[in-house]
């Protein structure tokens, strides 16, 4: 059986405000392209690798909720909500705790006004330790905080270019032994911290990482990303026996956002993974 993965169909994306230097009001996406896209990971994701995908309806004015990954961190029916950053983003919430309340997922808040944006910033590497990214959106106490309600082990990992805003920009776990990431996104003692957990390291170039290609959902062999990377990135991935999977994601880019920010993991422990398998 596979994990499944929770999404939000673009019915009202756009961008309605800038919370990230991607996002300018006077780049509009267009919505049928967005459409286009969204659909297209969609049926691959349904179709083709036969992944059991939940829909939230959409909400008008609330052009962000088609980014998932940052409704907050769902595990073994407990879902830790997030607290958005920027007030843009806070009235997702509500309607994700609903979601997940009437799923029978206990749903649980950080206390004191701690920022943490949910998957953006919280990745699982194998089964044991999940790798948190802190500063630009999420406060690094809730690392702690969320590392209690899960039971897991959490690495603190310090982003320091406002491109690379949420972990998942930049930052690919493929197990507790490989990672795909972007080194000048971190700080130097993050960068030193990669190097001791992860013998095994795929660096991707500034305009590899600017392409989004570290954003990608991963299912058994399969690296799901939006286009690029091709130079250094796809025969890495292939070395190591990942067969990559590109979707245009033009739209979504405008927003800051591609291929893993629009996909939350229902995670298992029950099975051999916290991820997928
Ligand atoms: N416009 C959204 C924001 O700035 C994009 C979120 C992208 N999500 C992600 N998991 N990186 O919050």
């Amino acid at each position: 059986m596979q994990t499944a993965l929770f999404m939000c169909a673009p019915e009202h994306f756009g961008i309605e405000y800038e919370i990230n230097p991607w996002m300018s009001l006077e780049r509009q996406p267009d919505r049928g392209r967005a459409k286009t896209q969204w659909e297209s990971l969609y049926r691959f994701l349904t179709c083709d690798l036969d992944v059991d995908v939940k829909l939230i309806a959409p909400v008008a004015n609330l052009p962000d909720m088609v980014f998932t990954a940052n409704a907050g961190l769902a595990l073994d029916k407990k879902f830790v909500s997030s607290r958005f950053r920027h007030k843009e983003r806070r009235g997702e919430s509500e309607h994700y705790e609903a979601w997940f309340k009437q799923r029978g997922y206990s749903v649980h808040t950080l206390p004191g006004r701690l920022y943490f944006e949910g998957e953006g910033d919280v990745l699982f590497a194998g089964e044991a330790d999940a790798y948190a990214g802190y500063l630009i959106r999420s406060d690094v106490y809730s690392h702690a905080a969320v590392a209690d309600l899960l039971g897991a082990r959490i690495v603190s990992l310090e982003l320091v270019d406002p491109r690379f805003y949420h972990l998942d920009t930049c930052f690919c776990p493929l197990s507790s032994e490989s990672v795909v990431y972007y080194p000048e996104a971190f700080d130097s003692y993050a960068r030193d911290v990669i190097k001791a957990n992860f013998p095994d390291r795929i660096e991707v170039t500034e305009q590899e990482a600017l392409q989004f290609v570290c954003n990608a959902i991963i299912i058994g062999n399969h690296y799901i990303q939006p286009r690029g990377g091709s130079e250094n990135l796809r025969p890495a991935l292939e070395a190591r026996g990942y067969k990559t999977h590109e979707f245009d994601m033009s739209e979504f880019i405008k927003a800051g956002g591609a291929t893993k920010c629009l996909v939350l993991k229902l995670m298992e422990t029950t099975k051999s993974t916290r991820g997928y398998k």
